[in-house]
């Protein structure tokens, strides 16, 4: 009788083999499995929430980013451009004749907003030249009269812009009443590996634009 009644007994109290080490479920068992559950899925639930906030902060945080990182490269090592906004040319001092002919010579930039970053994209061109071992001249090609594109003209030996027949010598003095200025000479730096040499082959040009029509050379 005292058998049946302690089976009888077990069989309402639901298994006792749940717990590790073969030992009897306690009272307190169901509570903490529920508590460990919980903590679980509360963690799971954090760690999904995370991802999308992560990647929207990484989102609206990589223009900032990036301008950081191009700042940090403006004059390093083989940059093109240097902090004063002088841009390295892809022409170097033997490639310009010495008998004064001008060259004229694209220039480039990297172009960035705020999600993308172009190399090497072509900004404008400039005219170049040099008299024996005399310094490097450059000259901005956009005419100080209106804005379009100066020419070489190899017959007359000057530079002219057929828009409206401005005319200028090799120096980029005007040489008529058109243009309301002379030709925008614009700042060079000879250089080696970057770094100001007189003496080195690089050519960096401080690339500008100016008002156009006027008589003052305001940049802009
Ligand atoms: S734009 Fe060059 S002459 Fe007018």
């Amino acid at each position: 009788m005292t058998e049946t009644h302690t089976t009888a007994d077990a069989a309402v109290e639901g298994p006792a083999s749940c717990c590790q080490g073969g030992t009897a479920c306690g009272p307190g068992d169901t509570p903490r499995r529920g508590l460990l559950i919980q903590g679980l899925t509360a963690l799971i639930s954090t760690a999904l929430m995370a991802i999308p906030a992560t990647l929207g902060g990484l989102f609206f945080l990589d223009p900032i980013l990036r301008k950081k990182q191009a700042a940090g490269a403006a004059g390093g090592a083989g940059a093109r451009k240097d902090e004063q906004g002088f841009l390295r040319l892809d022409v170097n001092r033997e490639a310009i004749p010495a008998d004064g002919t001008p060259v004229s010579v694209t220039v480039y930039d990297d172009i960035e907003d705020a999600w993308n970053r172009f190399r090497n994209v072509p900004v404008g061109s400039i005219w170049l030249r040099k008299v024996g071992d005399g310094p490097i001249l450059a000259f901005s090609s956009v005419c100080p009269h209106l804005g379009c594109s100066v020419n070489f003209r190899r017959a007359e030996n000057d530079f002219f812009c057929p828009c409206h027949t401005s005319a200028f010598g090799l120096d980029g003095r005007k040489s008529n009443e058109v243009p309301p200025r002379d030709m925008d000479a614009l700042e060079v730096s000879m250089r080696t590996a970057g770094q100001a040499d007189a003496a080195g082959t690089e050519i960096w040009v401080k690339f500008q634009n100016f008002r156009r029509a006027t008589a003052e050379k305001i940049p802009v």
